[in-house]
């Protein structure tokens, strides 16, 4: 197990060569995860980071046992919780942890609000199965969650609908839902993506109190290095579904191990200067269904050779407190 000591409490969360495919006839599977291992513990930060359809929403879904709606199932690995398997849980057991032991803000969570409930109505609806309790109690309830998610003038945010709120305010709204039971775990599926950057850094400062003061681990997905950077002491970096490489996040970016987190630090914007040519990822992302054999990263893999071309994925290869599934991963220099 990846950056676990095997003498400690169990970690909060352990992904274990996991293996997640859609159904797409009798007996026919496509992979979309294959395989993701990470583990965090208690009060962790991991960030999720990776192209557009490397899996990362898929890999959330897994987390809060939502993958039938989306027409997936588990074929391989194993998840555990606070040292509890939950691969196979049924929907009655998911709905105890969803949401009261694993919050949830969705990818594009804004555009889920609907348009025609109050604010009042909406979360009402996520405490009146903790409280169970009257309207005057679910009432100060709701208007409590609005006051820990730091939004002013609270009582008339009651009475609003999503659409007379700004994208900050209705962000708040959703992160109030998602830690309305007091979850140990958030994930996040790019929380602030939609969002400008002032707006963008009272999210991100907003999720870290809320983690302080609730004892919350994070699961970040981001597509933005300098946010994971900030925000998650670990980082996973997916790639056509695989965990290529999983680390501290400060090692990943000053030293990664895998030439794909080499490719993703390069390409990054953020600490680009007027006039610099940004090197991007040559090559497009390999989509499901297209996977080559081999290493997947190979087709555009700048140190690649023969021996990554065959076979199956890598898996990965922990030295220390890290892991690369790249099979070459001492022809990569330093580049801090
Ligand atoms: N029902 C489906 N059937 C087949 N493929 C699907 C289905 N739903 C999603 N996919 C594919 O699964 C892959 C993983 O999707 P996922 O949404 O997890 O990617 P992602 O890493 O979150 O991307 P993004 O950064 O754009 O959010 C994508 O290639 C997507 O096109
Ligand atoms: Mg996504």
């Amino acid at each position: 197990m990846i950056n676990h000591d095997p003498g400690s409490s169990p970690p909060l969360l352990s992904v274990n060569k996991l293996r997640v495919s859609f159904r797409v006839g009798s007996g026919i599977n496509l992979p979309v995860i294959d395989t993701a291992d990470f583990i965090l513990e208690p009060q962790g930060s991991l960030g999720l980071v990776g192209e557009s359809g490397s899996g990362k929403t898929m890999l959330c879904r897994t987390l809060i046992g939502t993958l039938a709606r989306h027409g997936a199932v588990i074929n391989g690995g194993n998840i555990t919780f606070s040292g509890q398997p939950i691969t196979n849980l049924g929907e009655s057991e998911w709905r105890k942890l969803r949401g009261h032991q694993i919050g949830y803000i969705p990818q594009s969570s804004m555009a889920g609000l609907n348009p025609i409930l109050t604010i009042k109505s909406q979360l009402s609806e996520v405490v009146k199965h903790s409280t169970g309790g009257s309207e005057s109690e679910v009432r100060r309830e709701v208007l409590g969650l609005l006051e820990r998610v730091r939004i002013p003038r609270p009582t008339a945010v009651m009475r609003s609908r999503p659409h007379q709120l700004s994208g900050g305010m209705r962000q708040r709204v959703i992160i109030a839902a998602a830690i309305a039971q007091g979850p140990k775990l958030l994930i996040a599926d790019e929380p602030t993506t939609a969002l400008d950057v002032t707006v963008q850094s009272e999210i991100l400062a907003l999720i870290n109190e809320l983690r302080e003061e609730l004892g919350m681990a994070l699961l970040l997905v981001s597509h933005d290095l300098a946010v994971i950077e900030e925000m998650c002491s670990l980082m996973a970096v997916m790639y056509a579904g695989a965990t290529v490489e999983v680390g501290p996040t400060e090692n990943l970016i000053s030293s990664p191990n895998h030439p794909y987190t080499r490719a993703l630090n390069t390409s990054r914007t953020d600490k680009a200067r007027p006039g610099d040519l940004l090197e991007s990822i040559p090559g497009d992302a390999v989509s499901v269904g297209h996977w080559p054999n081999g290493c997947r990263f190979w087709p555009r893999c700048p140190i690649a050779d023969l021996d990554c071309q065959d076979g199956l994925q890598p898996d990965l290869l922990a030295i220390e407190q890290r892991a690369s599934a790249c099979i070459h991963s001492d022809r990569m220099e330093v580049t801090d």
